[in-house]
């Protein structure tokens, strides 16, 4: 009998009987890997049980959550490490990943026990160089140079740790899968095997996954499924700040942002990054807008900036980072026709201070005031900070959470604030100067 065989999509993790230079899934080019059948009766994340049972009736441990000592790390995970549970950490190379959770193994080490620290990237000395220099050093933390991921399992069963960190996902095999490390068929098998062990024995486990030039996690975009969180760690490479953002989390919030420093001795918390955020920020000088933006609970300052400058020749450019370009297109499309600004041939590039990423809406009217304060080549009053969505009509709509917003902005020492009429009647208004207005030309006027 022929041996069947199967195509696997590297990306996407569709499956054909025969091989296609494009993926039918994912439509990306030549991305079908061909891969035997792992055989019968492994795979599939372990947990099932023994049929169905009233919900009043399943035995349930109080979900304990132990704290890893980085606070922010903490807050990303919605409120500490829950057992069992398995978070994958992505990031781009060089961000700081092995960092981070060697840190964080060492703190849990150092206050709840015994932390298995699995590498397939670095040697157990390397590791030992990396932890002196950050100061980890503990008896509790072990460390094991090892890939393949039957002795890690066993390793697990025998230890007994109370967490375990593997890096990298894309490192480890599983000597029953004939397909090389990384492969979409040895990712998920493995995955799988971490997802049984988990949930077994209720140690939490970590796990690093490396991310693709095009923001997803290298090839299987199916791991992110599998696993109950995924952060991810992102930066500028030459800026000091990282930021941690959960993306998913089944125990959790997954807007949550946790801040850090890369220094000399590894990475610091950031407990208060709006100051940090504001300490460099230029007095009075046009293309500037200052939000106090909401990113999961906590509230963020962020300083928008713009430059708008006429266009040499042919089309204009358009170039954003930290804030999404077809935001940016649409904004300035409503400040030309609602509000009368010529931005038709200019260059505009925009961009969020800092290295965050904003994505909601509340962030609109600064960036409509950033725009319009360089075309303008006027300066935005001082100790101002903006807030609103905008409508295709120009008019601006009512934001959530304005309270903490507000609250964060007079912290910093901001005294005026410009945003949606219906906040007029928010409780907190009394610390600070707020002026409801109901359209971008309304917000214009008062902010110039
Ligand atoms: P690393 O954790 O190895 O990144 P990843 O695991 O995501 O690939 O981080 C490596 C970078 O961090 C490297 O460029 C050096 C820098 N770094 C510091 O600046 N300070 C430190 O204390 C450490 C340990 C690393
Ligand atoms: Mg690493």
């Amino acid at each position: 009998m022929r041996k069947k065989t199967i195509y696997t999509c590297q990306q996407c993790g569709h499956k054909t009987a025969r091989w296609m230079g494009r993926c039918p899934g994912c439509g990306e080019w030549n991305c079908l890997v061909e891969e035997k059948p792992a055989p019968r009766g492994q795979i599939s994340p372990g947990i099932s049980g023994s049929g169905p049972v009233p919900v009043t009736d399943v035995l349930t441990i109080d979900e304990e959550r132990y704290t890893t000592g980085l606070g922010e790390l903490d807050r990303v995970l919605g409120g500490g490490v829950v057992p069992g549970s398995l978070v994958l950490v992505g990031g781009d190379p060089g961000i700081g990943k092995s960092t981070l959770l060697l840190q964080a193994a060492f703190s849990i080490a150092a206050q709840v026990g015994v932390v298995l620290y699995v590498s397939g990237e670095e040697s157990a000395r390397q590791i030992k160089m990396r932890a002196r220099r950050l100061q980890a050093l503990h008896p509790n933390l072990l460390l094991m140079a090892e890939t393949d991921m039957s002795v890690v399992e066993r390793c697990i069963q025998e230890i007994n740790p109370v967490a375990v960190i593997l890096d990298s996902i894309q490192t480890v095999f599983h000597p029953d899968v004939t397909s090389s490390p990384g492969s979409v068929a040895q990712v998920r098998e493995c995955t799988g095997i971490l997802m049984k062990v988990a949930k077994s024995t209720s140690i939490p486990i970590f796990v690093v996954g490396h991310v693709t030039k095009e923001g997803t996690l290298a090839g299987p975009r199916v791991l992110e499924h599998m696993v109950d969180t995924v952060l991810y760690f992102e930066g500028e490479r030459h800026q000091s700040f990282r930021i941690l953002r959960a993306v998913k989390n089944r125990f959790g919030s997954s807007h949550e942002l946790g801040i850090f420093e890369m220094g000399n001795s590894g990475l610091a918390e950031v407990s208060n990054p709006s100051a940090l955020f504001m300490a460099q920020r230029p007095a009075a000088v046009a293309g500037s807008a200052i939000v106090p933006s909401l990113e999961g609970t906590r509230p963020l300052l962020v300083e928008i900036q713009a430059l708008v400058c006429p266009t040499g020749f042919g089309m204009p450019r358009r170039m954003t980072s930290g804030v999404d370009y077809n935001r940016v297109a649409l904004i300035m499309a409503v400040l030309e026709r609602r509000v009368g600004l010529k931005l038709a041939n200019h260059d505009a590039y925009v961009s969020a201070v800092g290295g965050v990423k904003l994505d909601e809406p509340a962030v609109d009217l600064a960036i409509a005031l950033a725009v319009a304060s360089s075309f303008k080549e006027k300066p935005l009053a001082s100790g101002l900070v903006v807030l609103g969505e905008v409508g295709l009509t120009g008019e601006i709509r009512a934001v959530s959470g304005m309270d903490k917003r507000l609250q964060e902005a007079a912290k910093l020492g901001f005294t005026r604030c410009i945003g949606p009429q219906r906040e007029q009647q928010s409780t907190l208004l009394g610390i600070i100067d707020y002026t409801g207005i109901q359209s971008l030309a309304e917000a214009l006027e008062a902010a110039m």
